[in-house]
């Protein structure tokens, strides 16, 4: 980009633009990264500079960016027709989905309810949940249960079963009550392996069957992360949490909630996260990996009981839920043209080469001083970085360890962002078993030059 150009628009970015999670104080003196290309795994910069996207533009992208086959089908759609509302109108992109979605998710979910974000999507699953408890006569059932550290969206309802208190506390005040719950994370086991994760789902679990016992009269739902709670620090859980909170829903007539958002997808090596504890939940929100990260969309799908529970002669019983954007057609064909390139180009199997070589980079950045935790789910991975790693000593925050592995990444032609100490990749199914490689060389030349 001419340089005029770049910097009359860093100009305006500072005038106009604040970003999300971002403190603009920390750009008072410095530039936003102004992305002038996308294509596959690499962002490029206003001075051609090449980033890998090792965090797939906030946990969305699955097929690498520009792909023809995504741009063909928002063309296709848009030559056909653009947004039209959802609501006593239909389209094909829609319907098809739904019933790919259907077809695809775990066993049992039967209806899709659309809307267009993460959060909205976990909005809708919580109205859900209420109200269907309201129709069957059960209204005393009024409140949620949700995991510490969990991460569910920025809208209040969202924020009301959020479990993040740097993102969450400050807001306690507008948000409804909720019973929050020990999350099961896996590096609290005090012994490696299966006995570790038996321990630590075991846990967790005790405080699951106490809370239902005293108070499951009053629960309509447990929202849950599936194997991986992302934002509040890539906590990776045990599959047998799952299946024990599986077990405790149905015994004690709880909605087990599952947000996808994230997960969905592939991400975690297999299409849904909840395969990998063989789960089936009563409400299932997606976003992000639905349109392939390309396109604003979300779904909440859920079992026919709920959708049951609403359809009446009795026009209150109505879902008064709704988005400008639910459904949007050119959205919906992007998550169609996304699902038959699954299937087409064998994505899932072929990723397994990568989730096999970022294993194997792993080993190499765990033997790094500094570097402790180091997990992986699929294509996600995660390690701590403290001052004295055996120790399990933090670094001082005034030394912003993340943020400085964040500037450090740009050097090294990466898109890094630590949550805290927190170092991840989260990689886009398209990656290859070179560029896994790659990106650990240069996290591996990032990290000596902070730590050093
Ligand atoms: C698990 C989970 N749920 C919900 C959301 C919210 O999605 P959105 O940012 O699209 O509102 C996120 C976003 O990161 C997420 O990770």
């Amino acid at each position: 980009m001419e340089k005029n150009l770049k910097r009359e628009l860093l100009d305006k970015d500072r005038a106009y633009v604040w970003h999300p999670f971002t403190q603009m104080k920390d750009y008072a003196n410095r530039d936003h990264v102004l992305i002038e290309k996308a294509e596959g795994l690499f962002l490029y910069d206003a001075d051609g500079r090449r980033y890998y996207d090792t965090v797939s533009s906030w946990w969305c992208n699955l097929h690498g960016h520009g792909h023809p086959r995504i741009k063909a089908a928002i063309r296709d759609q848009l030559d056909a027709f653009d947004h039209v509302m959802f609501s006593g109108l239909t389209h094909a992109p829609g319907i098809e989905l739904a019933e790919q979605l259907v077809r695809l998710t775990p066993e049992g979910l039967t209806r899709v309810f659309y809307s267009d974000n993460g959060s909205t999507a976990v909005e809708v699953a919580l109205k859900m949940s209420f109200q269907y408890w309201q129709h069957t006569g059960r209204t005393e059932k009024t409140t949620f249960a949700y995991l510490d550290g969990s991460y569910h969206g920025d809208t209040l309802g969202a924020v009301s079963v959020g479990g993040v208190d740097r993102y969450h506390a400050l807001f306690r005040p507008l948000l409804f009550h909720g019973h929050r719950l020990p999350a099961p994370d896996l590096r609290q086991a005090r012994t490696a392996g299966a006995d570790g994760e038996r321990e630590v789902a075991a846990r967790a679990l005790a405080a699951v069957r106490e809370l239902f016992e005293q108070k499951g009269d009053t629960i309509a739902g447990l929202i849950v992360e599936p194997m991986l709670q992302g934002a509040g620090g890539m906590i990776m859980t045990p599959s047998a949490y799952l299946q024990g909170v599986r077990e405790l829903c149905s015994r004690y007539g709880v909605h087990l909630i599952a947000d996808e958002v994230a997960t969905g997808f592939g991400r975690t090596g297999v299409m849904f996260a909840c395969e990998h504890a063989g789960v089936s939940p009563d409400i299932l929100c997606l976003s992000k990996g639905l349109t392939a990260g390309v396109m604003p969309l979300a779904a909440t799908l859920c079992r026919e009981e709920l959708y049951a529970a609403f359809y009446d002669d009795d026009a209150a019983k109505t879902f008064f839920h709704g988005h400008s954007f639910t459904g949007n057609p050119v959205a919906c064909a992007v998550a169609l043209a996304s699902l038959r390139l699954f299937e087409e180009e064998r994505v899932l199997e072929r990723a397994q080469a990568t989730i096999a070589a970022l294993a194997d980079a792993l080993r190499g950045l765990a033997r790094l001083p500094h570097v402790a935790h180091v997990r992986q789910l699929g294509l996600v991975a995660a390690f701590d970085l403290y001052l004295d790693a055996e120790r399990r000593q933090p670094f001082p925050p005034e030394r912003r360890i993340g943020a400085a592995m964040y500037e450090a990444g740009f050097e090294e032609g990466l898109i890094l962002r630590p949550l805290g100490d927190t170092l991840y990749y989260w990689l886009p199914l398209c990656a290859k078993p070179d560029d896994v490689r790659d990106i650990a060389a240069r996290t591996e030349r990032a990290l000596r030059r902070v730590l050093s």
